[in-house]
């Protein structure tokens, strides 16, 4: 489906009823990272996926800002006329989903915070991002595609599972590049959230990937630490995309997270 927005066209998954979950993706992705998920909890729960502006079928002006992207969200809730949710955020996801928080709090019911961290980006991760967007513009969305992939999925999956591999480097190569360089430009600039999470006072699920070396799990404990009775698992044998790569799991501890929020 696609949404008119004020900004941008938001393309966007919209199934099932009940409670509303909304599934926020991370970089370079798109909703397609979220059909476990939807496919999973579509019985009990209205479930939306966006393609964040700039990727998949959203195709207007990429962000300047992860502020914006959270507005972007919000303006699909009003268009959707969906007042609050559970909202799922993975990686950049989770930025936007702090962003949500600090601008839109009464839309949010309860929060998953998936291989995300707080911190702002330090001056190497900066750089490292600067190089990121040189490599865009001049090679392409398959060599940006080349050098994350090796971040994307755990020892294990890229050991045992050749197929999630290539499935998960297509869905990269397929980022289109201003997509790629505004939501880099958004990452690069957004603001230290560590502040924000003692004021978090709606149910908060943390999940980390004991293999994710793009953001660590120790780095999620922190989050953990700081959000009063917020809930903390680390998946085993899963690296940065533990809802692709170890999906029963993912659903089973997030199911679990909701039937004990009286969510779905
Ligand atoms: C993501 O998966 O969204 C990225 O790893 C986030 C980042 O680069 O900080």
């Amino acid at each position: 489906m696609i949404a008119r927005s004020t900004f941008a066209p938001t393309a966007y998954d919209d199934v099932g009823d009940g409670p509303p979950i909304v599934f926020l993706h991370g970089f370079p992705h798109d909703r397609s990272l979220w059909a476990p998920q939807v496919s999973a909890f579509v019985d009990r729960a209205r479930c939306v996926a966006p393609d964040l502006r700039g990727f998949g079928g959203s195709t207007g002006p990429p962000p300047c800002s992860i502020d914006q992207y959270a507005d972007d969200v919000a303006e699909l809730l009003d268009a959707l006329a969906i007042t609050d949710v559970v909202l799922v955020g993975l990686s950049m996801g989770g930025y936007i989903a702090l962003a949500m928080w600090r601008r839109h709090r009464d839309r949010l019911r309860a929060l998953v915070l998936a291989h995300t961290r707080a911190t702002a980006d330090t001056p190497e991760i900066r750089a490292r991002r600067q190089r990121l967007i040189e490599v865009a513009r001049s090679e392409g969305s398959r060599a940006v595609a080349d050098l994350q992939i090796g971040a994307m999925l755990g020892a294990t999956t890229r050991a045992k599972n050749p197929a999630l591999v290539a499935a998960t480097h297509r869905m990269l190569a397929l980022a289109p590049v201003p997509g790629i360089v505004g939501a880099l430009e958004a990452m690069m600039h957004r603001p230290d959230s560590m502040g924000l999470l003692s004021t978090i006072d709606v149910p908060t699920l943390i999940i980390a990937g004991e293999e994710d070396t793009s953001i660590p799990a120790s780095e999620a404990r922190v989050m953990h630490k700081a959000i009063a009775g917020s809930r903390f698992e680390v998946l085993p044998a899963a690296g940065h995309l533990s809802n692709v790569e170890r999906p029963a799991a993912f659903n089973h501890v997030m199911g679990e997270f909701l039937a004990q929020a009286g969510y779905a």
